[in-house]
């Protein structure tokens, strides 16, 4: 097996997916997909911590409303385990706003803000899922969320199927 091209990403369910009910459907696209799920716990996060997690955002002006959004209530974290899983995961969860996510996507299946409408509320687009953007986020993001004896290692029932 290749193994450095298995690779781990964080996920985040976010308040909306939690507060609408549907991190089922949403845990089952990953699980459909044949990734696997190593590590899984709720959060309710401090506007520190926020400041931790978008460190590359804090100073743009959709922060605040990002801030209030990510602290409004518990969080689903997870860290999500395949092959070359960071850009398989991205491609699961669809564009950073929902209108323009495709169909398919979990953005795109399960929620449909726009910038035009947020940035004229002064909110942040609500789109239901946090995946690390790449490697190098990957790895500091899961540092960030997970001890390591938080993240396990087990054999899934189809991994002959999937490696
Ligand atoms: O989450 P993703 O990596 O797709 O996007 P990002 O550019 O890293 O932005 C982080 C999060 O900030 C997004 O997922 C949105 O929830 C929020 N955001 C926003 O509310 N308004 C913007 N104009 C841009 C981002
Ligand atoms: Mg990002």
């Amino acid at each position: 097996m290749p193994k450095n091209l298995i690779q781990q990403t964080l996920v985040l369910l976010k308040p909306d997916a939690i507060q609408r009910g549907i991190i089922g459907p949403i845990i089952s696209r990953f699980e459909q997909a044949g990734l696997k799920i190593v590590g899984m716990k709720m959060v309710w996060v401090d506007k520190a911590f926020s400041k931790k997690h978008y460190s590359a955002h804090v100073d743009k002006k959709f922060y605040p409303g990002l801030e209030n959004f990510i602290t409004s209530g518990p969080v689903i974290s997870m860290v999500v385990e395949g092959i070359q899983s960071v850009k398989a995961v991205r491609k699961i969860v669809g564009s950073t706003e929902p209108h323009q996510a495709s169909p398919g996507t979990i953005r795109g299946d399960f929620a449909h803000h726009s910038y035009e409408y947020t940035d004229k509320k002064g909110i942040a687009i609500k789109n239901l899922i946090h995946a690390s953007g790449n490697i190098k986020e990957a790895k500091k993001e899961i540092e960030l969320w997970f001890k390591a004896k938080e993240i396990h290692t087990y054999k899934t029932v189809h991994e002959t199927h999937v490696y």
